[in-house]
Order: C-alpha cells, then sequence, then structure tokens
C-alpha cells in the first residue's frame, strides 16, 4: 500500500491529542513531521505534548518542530479554559524527550514541500504556520498535495463568538490569507461537521472494555474536556473535532461538501467568520471545499478501529447499536 505523506501542522490540545493518535496509528499515513503553533497553548507547550503523544505510540523518531509563537497580527488568546492549563486536561504528564523538539517549524514545512514528493497538510490549529510559510516562499506549496483544516463555521454558530470558530477566531489574518494565497483548495472541516463528533462516556467505558494502554491515556485527557462541554454547550461527552479532519484526509466518503469562494473576517465583531460565498455574490473563483454533512457513526468506527486495533468486531456491533 502506498502510504500517503503528511506533515500535522497543530496545537495540542486534546482533540489534537487524539488527531496525533488516529495519524499515527493508520497505515495509510506517513507523518513526515509534526509541526507547532500557538493556539489552544502556547507553542512550546503544544511541542512537548505533540511529544507525549509520539512517547506513547513508541514514535519519537518523529520530528516535532516548533512554530510560531503568536498570531499574524492579534494577541495570542489560548483555550486553556477548555484544554487545561498544560492543554492536556490538566494531567500534567512528564516528557522526557524534550530536548528532541526542534526550531523552525515554518522552514521545515516550506523545505519539506520542496524536497519530498506529494506532501499533504493537516492543520488542526491556528493557520499561522502555514501563513508564514505560504509568504516566505509560496512556490513550494506548488508542489503540496492537499491541504486540510480544521476551522471555519459555515450554517452553524461559533464556539468563540456567535459567527467564529476558534482556529480562525485566533489568528484570522492568517486563515484568510491561507484561503487567498494557497494555490490548492482548502478542505475546510469546520464546526458544522466536527460538532457531531462527540465521544460520549458510553464509548470511554468501552474502550475501557478493550484492555489497551490508549484507554487509560484518552480517558484521562478528555475528563476535564467533557467537564467544559457540560458547563458551556451543555452536552454529555465530548467533541472531538480534529480527528475528523484526519479521518477525511484517508476516507473522502466520510463528509460531503461543496466547491465555494471563501473569506475569513479579520477585524470587528465577526472577526475569524468563515464568509463561505455559496450561491457567488463575490463571483470569484473557489479556492474551498466547504463540508456540511459528516456519517458520524463511520467516522467513530474508523476512529476506533485504528487505535484498537483487533477488536473490529466489537467495535462493528456497539457502534452498530448507537
Ligand atoms: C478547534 O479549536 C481547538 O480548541 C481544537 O483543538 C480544534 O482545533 C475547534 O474549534
Ligand atoms: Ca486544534
Amino acid at each position: 500500500m502506498e502510504r500517503r505523506k503528511v506533515i500535522i501542522d497543530c496545537d495540542p490540545g486534546i482533540d489534537d491529542a487524539l488527531a496525533l493518535l488516529l495519524a499515527i496509528k493508520s497505515e495509510e499515513l506517513e507523518v513526515v513531521g509534526i509541526t507547532v503553533c500557538s493556539g489552544n497553548v502556547p507553542v512550546r507547550m503544544g511541542a512537548k505534548n505533540a511529544l507525549k503523544v509520539l512517547a506513547l505510540c513508541g514514535k519519537t523518531d518523529i520530528p516535532v518542530y516548533v512554530g510560531e509563537e503568536v498570531p499574524l497580527v492579534r494577541e495570542l488568546v489560548t483555550a486553556q479554559d477548555t484544554h487545561g492549563e498544560d492543554g492536556l486536561g490538566e494531567r500534567f504528564y512528564e516528557v522526557l524527550e524534550e530536548s528532541k523538539i526542534l526550531e523552525g517549524g515554518v522552514q521545515y514545512i516550506v523545505e519539506t514541500l520542496r524536497s519530498q514528493d506529494k506532501v499533504s497538510i493537516i492543520a488542526l490549529g491556528p493557520l499561522t504556520n502555514i501563513a508564514k510559510a505560504l509568504m516566505e516562499d509560496r512556490e513550494a506549496f506548488a508542489y503540496l498535495d492537499e491541504f486540510i483544516s480544521m476551522g471555519g463555521a459555515y450554517r452553524i454558530h461559533g464556539n468563540c463568538s456567535p459567527v467564529a470558530e476558534f482556529n480562525y477566531w485566533v489568528d484570522p489574518h492568517a486563515a484568510d490569507y491561507v484561503y487567498q494565497h494557497l494555490p490548492r483548495p482548502v478542505h475546510m472541516i469546520g464546526l458544522d461537521v466536527t460538532r457531531k463528533i462527540v465521544l460520549t462516556p458510553n464509548l470511554i467505558e468501552f474502550i475501557n472494555r478493550l484492555d489497551a494502554e490508549l484507554a487509560t491515556f484518552i480517558t484521562e485527557i478528555t475528563r476535564f474536556y467533557i467537564d467544559f462541554h457540560w458547563e458551556q454547550e451543555g452536552i454529555i461527552g465530548c467533541v472531538i473535532n480534529d480527528p475528523l479532519a484526519v479521518a477525511y484526509f484517508m476516507d473522502r466518503s466520510l463528509c460531503q461538501g461543496f466547491e465555494s469562494y471563501v473569506e475569513v473576517v479579520t477585524e470587528g465583531i465577526a472577526m475569524g467568520q468563515s464568509i463561505v460565498d455559496s450561491v457567488d455574490f463575490y463571483k470569484k473563483p473557489n479556492n474551498a471545499i466547504i463540508n456540511v454533512d459528516v456519517d458520524a457513526k463511520q467516522f467513530m468506527s474508523l476512529f476506533l478501529k485504528k487505535l484498537f486495533v483487533g477488536y473490529e468486531n466489537l467495535i462493528d456491533s456497539i457502534i452498530g447499536g448507537l
């Protein structure tokens, strides 16, 4: 099987950690590197969290790069109220191989696109690193295979304001820059689809029956996130946005959408809003694929099967019964 090469650009973050687990455990993917930007937590904390996930999977040979510390224009606002002071649900894990963390995330993106064939990028955080890389060397992006961005909201309310999703709200200038300058369509995995992906206490109870080390990690990091979701959104369970972007990259049949032109609002009351020109008011060429429907069961089945190999039949019967 040909493994597709990807750079995961992220801000771990509880759901980023779950997305990294999914990417690393999927044999269809070759994660060539992880770049981190500030978002859920400051960039160096995020890099440590990425390394923690790699250590858990015995994959510390995958390089982790520190990228941009602050958004292009705005001051950094983190989401430590959502993900915990440490970004991983306040478990304050020890990270043993911190010296492995490398500098120069933006440079790494540019050099990798130029030196390796058919590399895609899955962006799970604010788009600061990607915008900076584009500003530095737009031509390198001619070699980019596909670009997936978890971010934005089309017909659904935001999670930072009535209209703005966190990743685009933290660095709206970067998000808009990427939509306007990337020589590829942005596959937008926004809140319209990710809000339907809920990891429930029932599913957590289930994975803890699978006798896997990963179950403990997932249970520990999601505890804080579940409390946050109950208080903020009134739901039992937690929305795991970022893994859907990875799953969609592997299996297009998970989501349905349409092509459109998109701009991201950079100032004022609607800052961070993704404006999707679905009826072509602006007469501008399409620059995005907006995903609006998702098969949440199919996602959950894929996610659990990749993480808990050997339990496929059990997973089918549990997901089938939902
Ligand atoms: C996005 O914001 C972050 O808190 C999550 O990691 C996800 O990438 C959802 O709005
Ligand atoms: Ca994220």
